[in-house]
This record gives C-alpha cells, sequence and structure tokens, in this order.
C-alpha cells in the first residue's frame, strides 16, 4: 500500500492507494474513525457495484444516501436531500459520512460533511480515475448553480482518502479517458516520467503507480497553497480554455476531461505564439493515442467571452497556465486584450 498525507486548515488528510482496498475499506476506516454510525453517500450506478461490498463491512448502523448519477444533480437541492437522509438517521458530530463515486459524489458530499452541523468527519473512497487523481483529494468542495459550475462550496480535507485502482476496470472507457486529461496534465505541469509512463501501449497495468505520482503533485501543491491563491493554479493548465469549451457546448458536448484535453493543447499553442517551443504536435499525438479530443471547433470569439466570464480572471488580466517545457508550468497573467488577439489566432 502506499501513502500520503496533507496537514490542511481542518487537520490531517491521509491518502492510501492499493489495488483492492475496497474489500478491506472497513478496516482502514476503523483506524483512524470511532463513529457510531457511518453515512454513505454514492450514486444510482455506482451503488449498483459497490455500495453493498463497503456497507458490509460496519458492524456499526450505515445509512445511506443514493443520488441519481450525473452532473445536474451536483446542485444545492442534493446536498439538502443528503442532510436530510443524515439526519432521519440520526447522525450526530461524531459520526461519519463517506462519498463512494466520482467527482459529482465526492464534492457534494464534500460540501455536505463541512456544512452538516458545522463540519462532520469526512472519507473520500474515490471511483473513477479523475477522481482518484484529482477531486478526492485537496479538499475542493462545492456544487453548481443556474449561473455556472462549482459557483457555491468549501475548501474541506477528507481526514481520510481510499483510492482502489481496481474499481477502474468497471468504468466506461470514454470516463476512463476523462481521467487520463488530468493525468495528462501532471505530467505537463510537473512530471514528464508520467507522459513516458502513459505513452507506453500497455500503461494500464501501471495504473496504481500512476495515480501515486499525480496524486503526490496534488499534494505537494496543495500542502503550498490549500486555498488557491497561488501555486495551486498550476493545476489548471488546459482548463481555462477548457472551461470556455466546456461552457459552449452546454455541459453536455463534451465531458470535463475532453475539454481539459482540447483546452491543453490550445494552452501549448498559445505558449508558441507568445515564442515558447511548440509542445503541441506531441500532445495531440498523445491525447488521440489516449481518446481524448484535441480539436478546438468553437467559434473563437464566443471561447474569448466564455473565457472572460470564468472566475479565474483577475481585473483586466487572466491568469494562463503556461508550459515552458513537460513538467515545467507557469502562472503567467495575460492581459485581456492581448488574450483576445490570441485566441482569434487560436
Ligand atoms: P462523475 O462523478 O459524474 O462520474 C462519471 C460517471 O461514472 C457517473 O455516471 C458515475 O456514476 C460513473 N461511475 C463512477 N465510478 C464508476 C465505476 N467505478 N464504474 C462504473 N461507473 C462509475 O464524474 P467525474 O468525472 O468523476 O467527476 C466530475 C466532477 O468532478 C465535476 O463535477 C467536476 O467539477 C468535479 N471536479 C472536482 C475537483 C475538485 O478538486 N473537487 C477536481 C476536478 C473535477
Ligand atoms: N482541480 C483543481 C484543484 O483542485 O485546484
Amino acid at each position: 500500500m502506499q501513502t500520503l498525507s496533507l496537514t490542511g486548515a481542518n487537520g490531517l488528510s491521509e491518502i492510501l492507494i492499493e489495488t483492492g482496498l475496497l474489500g478491506h475499506a472497513g478496516a482502514e476506516i476503523s483506524k483512524v474513525f470511532s463513529p457510531s454510525r457511518v453515512h454513505i453517500v454514492t450514486d444510482s450506478t455506482v451503488a449498483s457495484l459497490y455500495l453493498d461490498a463497503l456497507a458490509r463491512q460496519f458492524t456499526l448502523p450505515v445509512s445511506t444516501s443514493v443520488i441519481p448519477a450525473g452532473e445536474e444533480h451536483k446542485r444545492l437541492s442534493t446536498v439538502e436531500g443528503i442532510y436530510h437522509d443524515m439526519l432521519a438517521a440520526g447522525f450526530t458530530r461524531k459520526d461519519l459520512v463517506i462519498a463512494l463515486g466520482g467527482g459529482v459524489v465526492g464534492d457534494i458530499t464534500g460540501f455536505a460533511a463541512a456544512t452538516l452541523l458545522r463540519g462532520v468527519s469526512l472519507c473520500q473512497i474515490p471511483t473513477t480515475l479523475l477522481a482518484q487523481v484529482d477531486s478526492s483529494v485537496g479538499g475542493k468542495t462545492g456544487v453548481d448553480l443556474a449561473e455556472g459550475k462549482n459557483l457555491v462550496g468549501a475548501f474541506y480535507q477528507p481526514r481520510l482518502v481510499l483510492i482502489d485502482p481496481a474499481v477502474l476496470s468497471t468504468l466506461p472507457d470514454a470516463t476512463f479517458a476523462d481521467g487520463m486529461a488530468e493525468v495528462v496534465k501532471y505530467g505537463y505541469i510537473a512530471n514528464p516520467a508520467i507522459l513516458d509512463m502513459v505513452s507506453q501501449p500497455d500503461y494500464k497495468a501501471e495504473i496504481e503507480k500512476i495515480i501515486y505520482e499525480c496524486v503526490k503533485i496534488k499534494r505537494d501543491v496543495v500542502a503550498i497553497d490549500e486555498h488557491d491563491t497561488g501555486l495551486r493554479m498550476i493545476l489548471n493548465f488546459g482548463h481555462t480554455v477548457g472551461h470556455a469549451v466546456e461552457k459552449l457546448g452546454n455541459y453536455t458536448e463534451l465531458t470535463h476531461g475532453q475539454a481539459v484535453a482540447i483546452g491543453m493543447v490550445a494552452a501549448l499553442r498559445l505558449g508558441a505564439m507568445r515564442g515558447d517551443p511548440d509542445l503541441s504536435p506531441a500532445l495531440i499525438s498523445l491525447l488521440q493515442q489516449l481518446g481524448l479530443p484535441t480539436a478546438l471547433t468553437y467559434d473563437r470569439e464566443a471561447i474569448y467571452g466564455a473565457l472572460l466570464s470564468d472566475k479565474k480572471k483577475f481585473g483586466g488580466t487572466v491568469n494562463f497556465i503556461l508550459v515552458r517545457e513537460p513538467g515545467r508550468a507557469e502562472i503567467t497573467p495575460i492581459e485581456a486584450e492581448t488574450l483576445h488577439e490570441y485566441i482569434l489566432k487560436l
């Protein structure tokens, strides 16, 4: 088993990574928590695959909230339903809530844990690759509003994160590929060895090691900048244009991972326009190999408009993440008008 730890504003967060970990999750949880009861939040798809396997490991009373799968349910009314389920089951401040699922379940449950009774213990058991390498670690929680994604939330570290790569075997290929976009992101921003690993035809055999390397980067970044005021922005490589195209596709034409893939290519092209070496051909070839899109098909003016409405704009500049060489990312403030010119040329 590989372990990593992180100390955040609300205490220690331990991260365990092991193939088959879900099979003894109950034992790992009981080493860390002493609750009187456990509440598991999951979605309808994950419930049918893994809920019983987890719930039967507890001798304590277990209650559940099974939410419908899908980003459209990442909203306040779902969180309210979870509060009611927890309170109806007799949940108190010394009890434990577990998020069993992808990033949607993780973000919603994390927000419920951060806010119910002003904060209760949280364990994340991520079941998508994206959630294992990204969303379950680092304490960003929240929900979407009609005005945009992730607009309501809290920083709230899970006390324990249990990552079992074995559960990825049931993911649809496209959902697995979504997570690979974030994996590639880590390669470009911090560790090019990840790019070598995922370029191998049998890289899935090494997925546990790949996940570990990604989580280590995320842990290191969050340890320095938990609240996203500086270094943590490098985790948004590919996300500036990515969020814009995700929005232009009404969050249905492209998944988050697909949008990030397209956004990373755009970011490298933009870097080349500013005089950096053009790293985009190698990225395009890798993303295609992984089953991810690379072409920017939306109207450039519309992309610029969507990009400006994103929350990462500060005054007249946008903090853009440029990669100078694989493994070296820089947060680069770009004047909105200059960015406009670059986007039109993409
Ligand atoms: P998701 O949670 O919607 O999961 C994708 C689909 O996979 C769902 O239908 C789910 O039911 C299914 N699924 C999950 N695990 C499965 C398994 N093991 N086998 C089969 N099917 C399975 O999507 P996601 O890509 O995991 O997460 C996306 C969300 O994460 C977005 O809301 C995004 O904003 C958020 N996010 C948060 C952070 C953060 O730091 N908090 C970071 C990145 C993304
Ligand atoms: N996924 C970006 C972050 O956690 O900051």
